[in-house]
């Protein structure tokens, strides 16, 4: 009988940028303050990358350079590297491509998946498929967003969520039973119309008429969004936990997307779990879009034990959302 490859995660890597922008400076900023802040979303801080030409490919790289010095692999290993973002260094080509380059990850390669919040779980399905065939050894999915680059700092409404940063985990083909065992990801385009960028794309592109009239930023209806993500996360997340026949009592961590503590929450109530089984550095990060579930995933590596049932969950714009099953390799 041919054994099933499983792709397990065997590292993982991360960068957040030095400089932090705090509630504090926010109140400075926009008509806000760190009390409404804190206790509607859970967020203290966020990162934010600066300097001239910095790109998303910027916080990529040291990301993967992380993950690779930590398995002790070069990076002309990596046999593919697929990058989830929403901010991508150019439109074209993708940041992947960039970062490959950067990296000297020569016999990689590389394209960029568009799934907003979604953007770590969509990558990490496909990836874990590459192994799975087969015909790839090692495979980078890393999430990765600067989100300070398409937030307008006039809005108090959504500039107080997001932040940059970026995560990745190495793919390789693992013991049976150990590593990404099922995912359920799902795609609703009627939800476009409560979070998205009005400009820049090939429907309506960059003018100076577009700028003007700031449509080059997040477009967030942030009450509807909430409404739905409430539901999808903690409904898809159940489906997972039903259909592989566990209940919360077999999950040792909950990995979810740090968009807002309340979220998240109601999340991990549906599934039956203790808050001290969920992770949480939203506080710290803010929301990094694509950045969130590999960023806890980093933080918290020193706590996960080889065996240990871990779900993913995340919903974003598009809307996208899903959760993913993975038994920790390592
Ligand atoms: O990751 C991508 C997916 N995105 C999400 O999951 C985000 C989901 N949405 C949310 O997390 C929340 O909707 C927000 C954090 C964006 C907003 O929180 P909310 O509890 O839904 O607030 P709201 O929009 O209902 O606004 C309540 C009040 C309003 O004032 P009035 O009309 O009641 O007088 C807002 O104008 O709070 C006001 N407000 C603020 N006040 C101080 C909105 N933003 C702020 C602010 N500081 N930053």
């Amino acid at each position: 009988m041919t054994r099933k490859i499983t792709a397990a995660i065997t590292a993982v890597g991360g960068f957040v940028p030095e400089d932090r922008l705090t509630n504090f400076d926010l109140e400075k900023i926009v008509d806000t303050n760190d009390e409404w802040i804190r206790t509607r979303t859970g967020i203290e801080e966020r990162r934010i990358l600066k300097g001239e030409g910095k790109g998303t490919s910027d916080m990529v790289v040291p990301a993967v350079q992380d993950l690779c010095k930590k398995r002790g692999i070069s990076p002309e290993e990596i046999d593919c590297l697929i990058v989830g973002t929403v901010t991508p260094d150019l439109v074209f080509p993708s940041t992947a491509n960039i970062a490959c380059y950067k990296l000297g990850a020569k016999n990689a390669w590389g394209f960029d998946v568009s799934a907003a919040c979604s953007g770590f779980l969509y990558p990490l399905t496909l990836g874990a498929s590459l192994i799975e065939s087969g015909r790839y050894k090692k495979v980078v999915v890393c999430g990765a967003d600067k989100m300070s680059s398409i937030i307008d700092y006039t809005d108090r409404a959504t500039c107080i969520i997001f932040g940059d940063g970026a995560g990745a985990v190495l793919l390789e083909p693992g013991e049976e039973g150990y590593g990404v065992l099922d995912s359920i990801l799902r795609s609703d385009g009627s939800g476009c119309q409560y979070l998205h960028m009005k400009a820049g794309g090939s429907k309506k592109p960059a003018s100076v008429e577009t700028v003007m009239a700031k449509e080059h930023f997040v477009y967030q209806e942030g009450q509807a969004v909430f409404k739905f993500a409430v539901k999808g996360m903690a409904d898809v997340s159940a489906e997972l936990l039903e259909r592989n026949g566990l209940t919360g009592d077999d999950i040792a961590w909950l990995v979810p997307h740090q968009a807002n503590k309340r979220i998240i929450d109601a999340t991990a109530n549906r599934m039956g779990l203790d808050p001290d089984k969920v992770m949480l550095n939203i506080q710290r990060y803010g929301n990094t879009t694509a950045g969130t579930l590999p960023l806890c995933l980093w933080d918290w590596e020193k706590q996960l034990k080889k065996g240990d049932n871990i779900v993913l969950s995340a919903f974003g714009g598009g809307f996208t959302w899903g959760a993913t099953l993975v038994k920790w390799a390592y």
